[in-house]
C-alpha cells in the first residue's frame, strides 16, 4: 500500500522510531483508505495522488485506536494484526505514546495534503469528528464502562455507530469532498453508517474464532456487549445479512462507476460473516 510512508525520526532514542511504524506496517486490511480512495478514483482518477494523504491519515487514526483499544486498561490484549501488541513487545507507557504520535501525524499530514485550504478543512473536520469525543472515542468509553453491564439493542447500535461506523461513514465521505461532490458525500456517510454496523457485527463474530485466523487476540468479548453477546451467533449473522442484502440494493443505486469502485472491495465484505 503506497500510501502508507515510513515515520522518520531522527533521535537517539533506541527504538522509538521501530515502534511509531510497527503496527502501521504489520498491515491490516486498510479497510476504510481503500474504501475513501475508491470514492475519488469513481470520480477524479488525477486526484489519486493527493487523496492519499487522506487515505494515510484515515489509516494513522484507525491505527491509533487499535493501539490503545489493546492496551491493558483497554481490552486487554497482546496479539494485533499477527504481531505482538506494542504494550508486550516494548511497555504500555510507549504503546500509549505512539497512539498519541499517530494521532496527531493524521492532522498534519492532512494539513500538507497538496489541495485547496477549503478542501483541506473540511476534511480535517470530518476526521476529527469521526474520530474524537462524538465518534470514536465515545464509542470506546461506552463499551468498557458498559462492560458486565448489559445495554438494550438500541444502545448497542449506538456503541457500534459510534466506536467503528462514523469513522468508515467518515473515510466514504473523504472521498466525495475531494472529488468536490457534497450531495454524494451525505449520501455516502448514510451509507457509510451502515456499512460500519454491518462491520462491527462481523468483528464481533470474529471473537468467536482462533486468534491463527484472526491475527489478533479473540475470545475477549464476553462481558462486553456485542450483537453476539446480546442475541447470539445465529441472529447475529441474520441481522448482518439483512445489512448485508439492504447494503447491496443500495449500492445497486449508486453511479456506475462508484458501484465498479466501491463494489470491487465491498464483495468481499458483504458476507464475510458466512466464511
Ligand atoms: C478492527 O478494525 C477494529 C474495528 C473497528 C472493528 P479492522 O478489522 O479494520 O482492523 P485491521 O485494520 O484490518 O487490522
Ligand atoms: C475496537 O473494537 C474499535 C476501535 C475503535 C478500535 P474491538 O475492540 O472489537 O476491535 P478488535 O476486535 O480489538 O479489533
Ligand atoms: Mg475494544
Ligand atoms: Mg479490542
Ligand atoms: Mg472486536
Amino acid at each position: 500500500m503506497d500510501f502508507i510512508k515510513k515515520l522518520e525520526v531522527n533521535t537517539f532514542h533506541p527504538f522509538f522510531e521501530k515502534a511509531l511504524n510497527e503496527m502501521l506496517e504489520a498491515g491490516g486490511k486498510r479497510f476504510r483508505p481503500k474504501l475513501l480512495l475508491a470514492v475519488v478514483k469513481a470520480y477524479n482518477p488525477l486526484l489519486i495522488e493527493n487523496a492519499k494523504y487522506a487515505a494515510f491519515s484515515v489509516e494513522l487514526i484507525h491505527t491509533y485506536s487499535l493501539i490503545h483499544d489493546d492496551l491493558p486498561s483497554m481490552d486487554n490484549a497482546s496479539l494485533r494484526r499477527g504481531h505482538p501488541t506494542l504494550h508486550v513487545t516494548y511497555d504500555e507507557a510507549h504503546a500509549i505514546l505512539i497512539g498519541d504520535a499517530l494521532n496527531t501525524y493524521a492532522f498534519e499530514i492532512l494539513s500538507k495534503m497538496p489541495a485547496h485550504n477549503d478542501v483541506k478543512i473540511e476534511l480535517i473536520k470530518v476526521l476529527a469528528e469521526a474520530a474524537g469525543y462524538k465518534g470514536m472515542v465515545l464509542g470506546q468509553a461506552i463499551d468498557l464502562y458498559f462492560e458486565n453491564k448489559k445495554l438494550n439493542l438500541e444502545q448497542l447500535k449506538e456503541l457500534h455507530l459510534n466506536k467503528t461506523a462514523k469513522m468508515i461513514a467518515a473515510s466514504l465521505k473523504m472521498g466525495a469532498i475531494i472529488v468536490n461532490k457534497p450531495d454524494l458525500a451525505n449520501k455516502l456517510y448514510e451509507f457509510g453508517l451502515k456499512l460500519g454496523i454491518l462491520f462491527q457485527i462481523q468483528d464481533d463474530l470474529l471473537d468467536l474464532k482462533d486468534e491463527s485466523e484472526t491475527g489478533k487476540t479473540t475470545g475477549v468479548d464476553k462481558n462486553k456487549n456485542t450483537f453476539v453477546t446480546l442475541l447470539g451467533e445465529k441472529k447475529a449473522k441474520e441481522e448482518a445479512d439483512k445489512l448485508a442484502n439492504e447494503l447491496k440494493k443500495e449500492l445497486d443505486e449508486f453511479d456506475d462507476n462508484l458501484k465498479k469502485e466501491l463494489g470491487e472491495i465491498l464483495d468481499k465484505y458483504f458476507f464475510r460473516h458466512r466464511t
